[in-house]
């Protein structure tokens, strides 16, 4: 019989004794599902399985190689969260930063040696055909995001994919597909959305699971920035639709999405939407810096929009009411939202991250109010690892609580979130928000868009 899931495997050995490991793959078992004898392979003089269902480690040396493409904006985030997830948290598995990918074999290998990369290579193929890679870190623009995701899952790597996940939902449902597939192998993949792992809102999470705001009815959500209000800043990938998908909408509304679909644990199931691009046309760019960078003399046009509004209906009856724009003056990374519930409320904006304000209906009269709750005590989930109360945490600390619960994730045999499936919710609500905008505004429901 051929069984396929997770199994622990006993080896007796004639050189090295007894030894146990959990396997993901195919084995012939020669007895009833469950229990059995398998090929104990080369070295092996006998060998025992048990189905050890939601138990793996991948890492039979217990290690876990690192190959990641890209190395811009994310990749130093990423890099960063490699470094510093080791140092602060006891992971399950030595973490390797094996390898780094680009294009130009110079600047790759800048940012190997600046960022702690054991080497660099020149296409991401290479990451997949290492045999010391078990994980792929995605951190290139969108238009790549499906094949290099696809590649590694099909090679048996665990994938962790920038968001959005992919650049159309036609590329995100075969993500999806082959995240479920590799799931049945033990090999897991999670997307990007990092300000899920900011402190402040794992504890507004938190709050909402225990009931302190009731049934929510009411959601708003912002993401304000305006690095692109100056006409003159020059066009960069995420002004190119055949690169980046779409504007603000994919590139800060699928943040504004996931959260409130994540904290309201309810999908957004119809949308009316209006997009605007107000500078059609921009120098091009002749260095980079930042998220822009430095004008030429050309200019090119511009093909996403500069800032997404949307109401949205959710799965559970509640509103929602949401803005993106990268033209927002005066606005830098203001991802606010709020969240209002028949007991209580949330409120949190990243440019005071440390901070939830939390609104409990249940209290006393004379004491009601908005509480600004500075979420750096220990018991606020991943703040215990680092500093002592009141010495708060930054941007970059997302991107290593997000590999922390992904190697605890991966060791525990334990789908991590957010799931390629959750990518592609996000997907289609950002594909029916641009249907819907070329449609006048029309309702447009998210289930079944293409
Ligand atoms: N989680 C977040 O909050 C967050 C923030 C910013 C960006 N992102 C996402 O991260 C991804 C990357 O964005 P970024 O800001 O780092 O962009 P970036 O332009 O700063 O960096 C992109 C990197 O990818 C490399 N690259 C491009 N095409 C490649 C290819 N085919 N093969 C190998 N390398 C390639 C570039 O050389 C560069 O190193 C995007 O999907 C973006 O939406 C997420």
């Amino acid at each position: 019989m051929l069984a396929e899931g997770r199994f622990r495997v006993r080896l007796v050995t004639d050189t090295v004794g007894t030894s146990d490991a959990f396997v993901a793959v195919p084995y012939e078992l020669h007895a009833q599902e469950g229990v059995g004898s398998v090929d104990p392979g080369a070295g092996a003089v006998s060998a025992t399985a048990d189905r050890d269902e939601g138990v793996r480690v991948a890492l039979s040396d217990g290690t876990l190689g690192i190959g990641m493409a890209g190395y811009g904006f994310m990749g130093a985030a990423h890099s960063q969260g490699w470094r510093s997830a080791p140092a602060f948290f006891d992971l399950p598995a030595q973490v390797r930063m094996t390898a780094v990918a680009g294009r130009n074999q110079e600047a790759v290998s800048a940012a190997a040696a600046k960022w702690g990369w054991s080497r660099a290579e020149t296409d991401w193929r290479a990451l997949i055909d290492a045999d010391d890679i078990d994980l792929i870190d995605v951190c290139t623009p969108g238009d790549s995001h499906v094949d290099i995701a696809i590649a590694a899952l099909e090679a048996g790597k665990h994938v962790i994919c920038e968001k959005p996940l992919a650049n159309s939902v036609a590329e995100a449902e075969r993500m999806a597909d082959a995240a479920r597939a590799a799931a049945e192998r033990g090999v897991f993949a999670m997307v990007g959305f990092s300000y899920r792992r900011v402190p402040a809102v794992g504890l507004a999470k938190r709050l909402i699971e225990e009931g302190r705001l009731g049934r929510i009815r009411q959601v708003r959500a912002q993401y304000l920035q305006d690095w692109l209000a100056d006409a003159s800043a020059p066009m960069t990938w995420r002004l190119d639709k055949s690169l980046a998908g779409s504007g603000a909408l994919g590139d800060i509304g699928a943040h504004a999405i996931d959260m409130t679909q994540y904290l309201t644990d309810s999908p957004i199931t119809s949308v009316s939407g209006v997009l605007e691009t107000f500078v059609t046309e921009r120098p091009k760019l002749a260095e980079r810096a930042g998220l822009s960078g430095r004008a030429s003399d050309e200019t090119g046009t511009v093909t996403v929009d500069d800032a997404a509004l949307f109401t949205a209906r959710f799965g559970d009856g509640a509103l929602g009411q949401f803005e993106a724009t990268r033209m927002a003056t005066g606005r830098k990374n203001a991802f606010r939202f709020e969240l209002s519930g028949e007991r209580g409320a949330i409120a949190f904006d990243f440019e005071d991250m440390n901070v939830l304000w939390f609104y409990d209906a249940t209290d006393p009269e004379e004491t009601l109010g908005f509480q600004r709750i500075l979420a750096t005590e220990p018991s606020h989930p991943w703040v215990g690892a680092w500093w002592p109360t009141g010495h708060g945490l930054g941007y970059e600390h997302a991107f290593s609580h997000q590999i922390v619960d992904f190697v605890n994730d991966i060791a525990a045999g334990r789908p991590p979130r957010p799931s390629f499936d959750e990518g592609l919710q996000v997907q289609r609500v950002l594909a029916a928000i641009e249907e819907s905008a070329a449609n006048g505004s029309a309702w447009t429901t998210t289930e079944g868009i293409r």
